[in-house]
């Protein structure tokens, strides 16, 4: 066990609710023990600039409901290059820093093992509302994100049946489709479209919605995830070949920010006291997980080596449910 004096937190990429309440929990842990926290502004732009700040216990007072980030959050192309990683390093060096929580998705997981390999102890945080990322079951962020968008597509439900219509709905996800499917089974959505699934159009969308008119439905929800293309294409097909109004929504931001969930807090404190222990056992990097619904721990190098793939119990489960899901017919 290292004793640790001094330690940084930092945020990278999109944020996710889930962070603040993580960022507190890592302080309060940190700070009873006598570890002092610097906050690190905007990801791995401000470990580059210096652009750093005390953390303190005060700093951190009513963060468990507040969605975003207090750290700010960015997307740092330079960190790529080792020229930038290197002074990152420095930064931490100057800083006497014993280690960095990196709190962030794939991106941000890359970067922390770019700068572990310029010799700074750290431990990444999943946190992403795509739950993407191949190393754990659960990245903060995703339950907030649903739930958002459910009560969102909920709402949507009124309007669509009033008027009769389909409501075509854009979820985010980027290239992967897990918030799309979860949301889809929660709201019984009719299709859910994926860009894990090739999809047949005319049967795995059209078809459906036409059966559904024959059993007397007279309005439809289709997800689709972003990484599948533009909602306003596919409603327009829905439209010309059903001959039903179609209505794009396209969630987008608002899925991002938030008073986190009951899961998205009480699994920031887990997950955030966890990472500073890890800090604590460790001399090499290392990435906080979720397996088979525990918290836990691997190295970071392997973490980024994992794939994602699609909850295929899950995609099983919502075409008993709904009856008319494409894969699995
Ligand atoms: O990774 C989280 C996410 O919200 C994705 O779902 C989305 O594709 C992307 O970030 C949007 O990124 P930006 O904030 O850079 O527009």
């Amino acid at each position: 066990m290292k004793t640790l004096k001094r330690i940084g937190i930092l945020t990278s990429g999109g944020d996710a609710p889930g962070m603040n309440p993580c960022i507190r929990a890592i302080v309060r842990a940190a700070t009873a023990e006598g570890i002092s926290c610097i906050g690190i502004r905007r990801g791995y732009a401000g470990l580059i600039n210096s652009d750093i700040f005390e953390l303190s216990n005060s700093a951190v007072d009513g963060l468990t409901k507040q969605g975003g980030t207090i750290l700010y959050t960015a997307r740092c192309d330079e960190f790529r290059q080792e020229e930038y990683q290197k002074k990152g390093a420095a930064t931490c060096k100057h800083l006497g820093l014993d280690g960095v929580i990196a709190l962030g998705g794939d991106g941000t997981f890359r970067g922390a093992e770019a700068l572990s390999r310029q010799g700074v102890m750290v431990v990444g945080v999943p946190a992403t509302i795509d739950n993407d990322m191949g190393c754990t079951e659960y990245t903060l962020g995703f339950d907030t994100a649903c739930n958002t968008a459910l009560d969102a597509i909920d709402k949507l439900r009124d309007t669509g049946q009033s008027h009769e219509r389909v409501s075509v709905v854009e979820v985010m996800g980027r290239n992967a489709g897990h918030l799309a499917l979860y949301t889809g089974l929660a709201a019984g959505a009719s299709a859910v479209l994926l860009p894990e699934r090739p999809v047949n159009f005319e049967k795995d969308v059209l078809e459906v919605i036409r059966r559904g008119c024959i059993r007397g439905r007279r309005h439809h929800i289709v997800v689709i995830a972003e990484g599948v293309g533009h909602a306003t294409t596919y409603a327009k097909r829905i439209q010309d070949a059903t001959g039903i109004e179609a209505r794009v929504t396209v969630l987008g931001y608002i899925q991002r920010g938030g008073v986190p969930s009951a899961r998205d807090r009480a699994s920031a404190g887990l997950m955030g006291v966890h990472a500073l222990d890890c800090l604590r056992r460790y001399d090499e990097a290392q990435a906080v997980v979720i397996q088979k619904g525990d918290i836990a721990h691997l190295p970071l190098h392997e973490a980024n080596g994992m794939v994602r793939s699609l909850d295929e119990t899950m995609s099983t489960i919502c075409n008993r449910v709904d009856g008319s899901w494409y894969w699995d017919r």
